[in-house]
C-alpha cells in the first residue's frame, strides 16, 4: 500500500491509494451481488451480455483491465469464504463472521435451499484473485461493480426466486449488528435497496469520463490557480516530502479505511430517514450550528422588497436577521439536479430564532404553505451547506497556507513566531494540496468517486469558493475574505466559543508579541501583505498588538474555528442538508413529495460516506499536545497558562460544545 517513488514527483497524485479502496469496495459489492445473481444456479445470456460489454468499457479505460477473468467469474459463483471476506470489508464489523455463521444455520435449518451448494462449490479461487487485485491499480476497478450488481439488479426486478429471496435475508443478517431475530429481519428488508443503491453510484463511477487535471505550477512561493487567477488563495506547491509522507500515512490512510469500512453503514443511513424536519429543528440548526455564521441583520433592497409584508409588520423591538444564499442562482447544476437562490429571514427571541419566511427565486413562502414550505425549507438547508462546505470553510483553509509557506522563509525557526506557526501548522499544507490539486478531491467533485455529491461540476463548485473569497459588494452575506485580526462576529452559541477562545489564544499571543523585535519582520509582513488580503504590511506591525492579532488570528482559525466548524457540521444528518435535491423549487403551486422523493438514495449515500471521510473531525494531533519548544522562561510559563485557560473557556462552554479534549491543533481534515 506504499505509494510508489514515481508518485513522490507528482503531488496531485496523492490521493490516489483512494483508488485502491474504491476498488476493494466494488469488488466487494460484486461478490455479494454475484452470490445472489448465483443463487437460482444460473447466470442468463443477457446478463453475461452485459458483464462483457461492461469489461469491454473498463478495458478501454485501462488497457491493463483483466477482461478474460470477467469471462471465467461468469461461469463460477463466489464461495462462502469470499463472500465473509466481502461481508468483514464492507461491515468492518468484527462480529459480522458470528452473525454470518448463526444466520447460515438458520437458513439451512429453514431447508430453503442448501447454501452451501448454491454459493459453496467452485470459485475459492476467486478470493485470492480479488486480494491480488486490490493491490494493482486500475485492474478491478468496474468490472465490479457494475457487473455483478448489473447481474444482481436484472434478477432483482424480473421477480425475485425463493432461493435469491434467502440467500438476501442471508445477507442481510450477516450485516445486521443487532444480531439475529425475526424483527430485525423484516427490518432490515430493504437490503436489495441498499445494494441498488450501491449499483446505481457503482454505474455512475464507471460511466463517468476522467477530467482534465488541473496542474499547479511549482514554486517556492505561493502560486496563483491557473485556472482563476488572482481569484481564489494563492497555493502552496512547493511540499517537503516528509510532510507528504506524514499526510499520506495519517490521513490518507483513514480516507482508506472510512472508504471500505463504512460503506455498508452509509448506505444503512442513506436509506433511513432520521427525526423529520420542523420549523422547529429548522430553527435549532441555524441558531446551534456553523449555519449560525451567514446569520446577518443587514438587508438589501431586494431584500426589502422581497420580504416586504414581514418587514411592514415588523414591531420596533423585533431583530430580523436573514440568511442568503442567493449566490446559487449563477451556478449550474447536473442534469436533474436543482439548487435555487434562496434568503431565509428569521426572528431574534428568547431561545435563539424562529424562522418567519423563506425566499425562493424572489418568491417568499411562509410556515403555512405545506408542500412549498416544505422544499424552501430543504433549498435553504442545501444553500447553507454548499455554502459552508464549498465557501466559507475553504477560506479557513486556504489563505492561512501563505503564512506557514512565508514563515518558514522569512524567520528563523527558533525565534518564538516562527515556532508557534509552525506548531500549528501540522499536515495543513499536504492536505491544502489535495483538496485544492488531486482530481480525487472531493472539491474536483468527478463522478468517478463515490464519495463526491456537489450539485454541479468542479467549475461551480470553484465559483462557490471564489465567491466567498471575493464577496459580493453591497451585500453584507457576502464579505469579502479579510485575513482576521479580531474575532468573528455573528450571533449564537457557536461564535460565542469561538469569541471565548479567541480572548485567551490573543492573551498568549501578546506575550509572544511583545518578547519580538518587530523591525525583524518587516519583510515577512510585506510578504505576507502581498498574497493574504487584509494581511498588515511591514509598516504597519508598528506596535506589538498588530503582531499578538495576526498570530491569533492565524491560530484561531486553523484549529479552534476549523476544527468546530467541522465537529458540528458532521452532526447534521446528511437528509437534512442535502447537497443534491431532485424536485424543482418550489412556486407555490406544487405537487406533494416524500423526503424520498425530494433526494435520491445514491446522493445521500455519496455524502454520508463524504462526511465521514472529509467532514467529521478525526484528530491526529491535539491542542493540548501542542509543543512550543520555547527556550524563554517567560514564554514557557506563558504556553503552561494558555493550555490551562483553553480548558477553562471549555469547562464553562455549553455541554454539547465542551470539545476542547478532541480539539485538533491544526488544519488535519
Ligand atoms: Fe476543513
Amino acid at each position: 500500500m506504499l505509494p510508489a517513488s514515481s508518485d513522490l514527483e507528482d503531488k496531485s497524485s496523492l490521493l490516489d491509494l483512494v483508488k485502491e479502496s474504491a476498488q476493494q469496495v466494488a469488488i466487494s459489492s460484486v461478490l455479494l451481488a454475484a452470490s445472489v445473481a448465483w443463487a437460482d444456479g444460473v447466470v442468463q445470456l443477457n446478463e453475461k451480455n452485459k458483464l462483457i460489454e461492461m469489461a469491454k468499457r473498463e478495458q478501454e479505460l485501462d488497457p491493463n483491465f483483466p477482461f478474460d477473468k470477467v469471462t471465467t467469474w461468469l461461469s463460477k459463483p463466489p464461495s462462502e469464504q469470499e463472500v465473509d471476506a466481502a461481508l468483514g470489508v464492507l461491515s468492518q464489523d468484527s462480529k459480522s463472521s458470528e452473525y454470518i455463521v448463526r444466520a447460515q444455520s438458520v437458513a439451512e435449518a429453514h431447508g430453503s435451499l442448501g447454501i452451501n451448494a448454491i454459493i459453496g462449490t467452485g470459485i475459492i479461487a476467486f478470493l485470492p484473485i480479488w486480494l491480488v487485485f486490490s493491490l494493482v491499480p486500475g485492474i478491478i476497478t468496474g468490472i465490479t461493480v457494475a457487473t455483478s450488481l448489473k447481474l444482481y439488479s436484472s434478477t432483482n426486478f424480473k421477480g425475485i426466486s425463493s432461493e435469491e429471496e434467502t440467500v438476501l435475508n442471508w445477507l442481510s443478517e450477516s450485516l445486521n449488528e443487532e444480531g439475529y431475530d425475526l424483527q430485525s429481519r423484516i427490518k432490515n428488508s430493504n437490503w436489495k435497496n441498499k445494494i441498488e443503491t450501491l449499483r446505481t453510484v457503482m454505474d455512475e463511477r464507471s460511466m463517468a469520463s476522467r477530467q482534465e487535471k488541473w496542474v499547479p505550477p511549482k514554486d517556492t512561493k505561493p502560486v496563483q490557480c491557473p485556472q482563476y487567477p488572482e481569484r481564489m488563495p494563492p497555493s502552496v506547491t512547493d511540499i517537503a516530502d516528509s510532510e507528504y509522507q506524514e499526510f499520506r500515512s495519517k490521513i490518507v490512510k483513514r480516507y482508506m479505511q472510512a472508504l471500505i469500512g463504512e460503506t455498508w453503514s452509509s448506505l444503512e443511513v442513506a436509506h433511513n430517514l432520521p427525526q423529520s424536519l420542523d420549523d422547529e429543528l429548522l430553527n435549532d440548526i441555524y441558531w446551534n450550528s456553523p449555519f449560525s455564521r451567514f446569520l446577518t441583520a443587514e438587508f438589501t433592497d431586494n431584500d426589502l422588497t422581497v420580504f416586504q409584508t414581514f418587514f411592514e409588520q415588523k414591531s420596533s423591538e423585533d431583530i430580523f436577521y436573514k440568511i442568503d444564499h442567493s449566490h446559487l442562482k449563477d451556478q449550474k447544476t447536473y442534469p436533474g439536479v436543482y439548487i435555487a437562490s434562496v434568503i431565509g429571514l428569521f426572528r431574534l427571541i428568547d431561545e435563539g430564532l424562529q424562522v418567519v419566511s423563506i425566499s425562493i427565486n424572489d418568491k417568499s413562502f411562509t410556515p403555512n404553505q405545506g408542500e412549498s414550505w416544505e422544499r424552501a425549507r430543504l433549498f435553504l438547508l442545501q444553500g447553507s451547506s454548499l455554502s459552508l462546505v464549498g465557501g466559507v470553510h475553504a477560506s479557513l483553509h486556504f489563505p492561512t497556507d501563505s503564512v506557514i509557506a512565508i514563515t518558514r522563509q522569512y524567520i528563523p525557526e527558533n525565534n518564538p513566531i516562527a515556532k508557534i506557526i509552525e506548531a500549528h501548522s501540522y499536515l495543513q499544507l499536504p492536505l491544502n494540496y489535495g483538496v485544492r490539486w488531486s482530481p480525487r478531491s472531493y472539491a474536483h467533485n468527478s463522478p468517478r468517486e463515490i464519495y463526491t455529491a456537489f450539485p454541479g461540476p468542479r467549475e461551480d463548485v470553484f465559483h462557490g469558493f471564489m465567491t466567498y473569497y471575493e464577496g459580493i459588494e453591497g451585500n453584507s452575506a457576502y464579505p469579502n475574505y479579510q485575513f482576521p485580526l479580531s474575532p468573528p462576529e455573528f450571533p449564537g452559541p457557536y461564535c460565542q466559543a469561538l469569541k471565548q477562545y479567541y480572548d485567551v489564544i490573543l492573551e498568549f499571543c501578546r506575550t509572544i508579541a511583545n518578547q519580538s523585535d518587530l523591525n525583524n519582520l518587516v519583510q515577512w509582513a510585506d510578504e505576507l501583505n502581498a498574497l493574504v488580503p487584509g494581511f498588515p504590511s511591514g509598516k504597519e506591525i508598528e506596535n506589538s498588538e498588530i503582531l499578538a492579532r495576526i498570530l491569533t488570528g492565524y491560530i484561531h482559525s486553523v484549529s479552534v474555528w476549523h476544527y468546530l466548524e467541522h465537529t458540528l457540521y458532521s452532526r447534521l444528518p446528511v437528509h437534512h442538508n442535502p447537497h443534491r435535491i431532485r424536485v424543482e423549487p418550489p412556486t407555490g403551486n406544487d405537487l406533494k413529495t416524500e423526503w424520498w422523493q425530494r433526494t435520491r438514495h445514491t446522493d445521500l449515500f455519496r455524502q454520508e460516506i463524504a462526511r465521514r471521510m472529509f467532514y467529521e473531525s478525526h484528530t491526529v494531533r491535539n491542542m493540548l499536545e501542542v509543543e512550543y519548544d520555547f527556550e524563554n522562561e517567560l514564554l514557557i510559563k506563558a504556553a503552561k497558562r494558555f493550555k490551562k485557560d483553553l480548558t477553562k473557556v471549555d469547562e464553562s462552554l455549553p455541554e454539547e460544545l465542551q470539545l476542547l479534549h478532541d480539539m485538533a491543533c491544526s488544519i488535519q481534515f
